[in-house]
C-alpha cells in the first residue's frame, strides 16, 4: 500500500475523490495526510471526517517562498510519502522542493495543456471562443504546469457557459480522471524518472495516455 499526501488550497473534491477510491480499495494507497497553506480550506474537513491527519501551514506565517517551501518539504518528508498529490494547491512551488519530490510529484491543472497554464483557465478558454475545454493530471516539474501530462479530460464548451458552469462540469470529470492516474501510479505502472514518463513500460507520448 502506497503512501499518499495531498496539498491542498480550498474545497478539496478531488482530494475527496481519491480518499473515497482508496478507502474502497480501487486504489493500492492510503492517504496519511492532506496538508493546506490556508486554515479555511474546507478539504481539512474532509481529511478531519477520515480520521486523516490534517495539517495547516499558512504561508504568510513565512518570510519567503523558499522559507515557506523548505517547511512544507520537511513536513511533508515526515510523511514518508511514495506519491504527493496536488489537489487544488495553489501556491507555485521552488525548484527545491519539486526538485525533491519530482519523480513522484502529481498534479491536477484545469485546462488542456499546454493551453493555459496559469490561472483562470475557465475564462481564457471561454474567451477565446474554444469549443472545448479540460484539464489535466501531469508530473511536476520545475516549470509552470510544463510537466509531463498523463492523462486529459475533455468537456464542451455551451454557448450560455461562464467560468463558474463550465468548472462545475469539468469538475466532475477531474473526479474521474485523477483518481485513475494515481491507482495507476500505486501499481507501478506509471514511471516517471524526471525526464522520461512511461506507462505499462512504454514510453507515454507528448498529450498523454489516451
Ligand atoms: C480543480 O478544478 C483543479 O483543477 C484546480 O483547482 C480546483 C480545485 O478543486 N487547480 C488549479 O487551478 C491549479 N492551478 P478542489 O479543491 O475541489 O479539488
Amino acid at each position: 500500500t502506497k503512501r499518499i499526501v495531498i496539498l491542498v488550497s480550498g474545497n478539496g473534491s478531488n482530494a475527496q475523490a481519491i480518499i473515497d477510491q482508496c478507502e474502497q480499495g480501487k486504489i493500492n494507497g492510503e492517504v496519511v495526510a492532506v496538508v493546506s497553506n490556508k486554515a479555511s480550506a474546507f478539504a481539512l474537513k474532509r481529511a478531519q471526517a477520515h480520521h486523516i491527519e490534517a495539517v495547516c501551514i499558512p504561508h504568510q506565517d513565512f518570510v519567503s517562498r523558499e522559507a515557506f517551501d523548505a517547511f512544507l518539504l520537511h513536513k511533508v518528508q515526515e510523511f514518508r510519502p511514495d506519491l504527493v498529490v496536488l489537489a487544488g494547491f495553489m501556491r507555485i512551488l521552488s525548484p527545491a522542493f519539486v526538485d525533491a519530490l519530482s519523480t513522484k510529484l502529481l498534479n491536477i491543472h484545469p485546462s488542456l495543456l499546454p493551453k493555459y497554464p496559469g490561472l483562470n483557465t475557465h475564462q481564457r478558454a471561454i474567451e477565446n471562443g474554444d469549443t472545448e475545454h479540460g484539464s489535466s493530471v501531469h508530473f511536476v516539474t520545475a516549470e509552470l504546469d510544463g510537466g509531463p501530462v498523463v492523462l486529459q479530460s475533455k468537456v464542451a464548451i455551451h454557448p450560455h457557459d461562464t467560468a463558474q458552469t463550465l468548472a462545475q462540469r469539468l469538475a466532475q470529470t477531474e473526479w474521474q480522471i485523477y483518481p485513475r492516474v494515481v491507482e495507476w501510479f500505486c501499481d507501478g505502472r506509471l514511471v516517471f524518472d524526471g525526464k522520461h514518463l512511461s506507462f505499462d513500460g512504454s514510453e507515454v507520448p507528448i498529450g498523454g495516455v489516451n
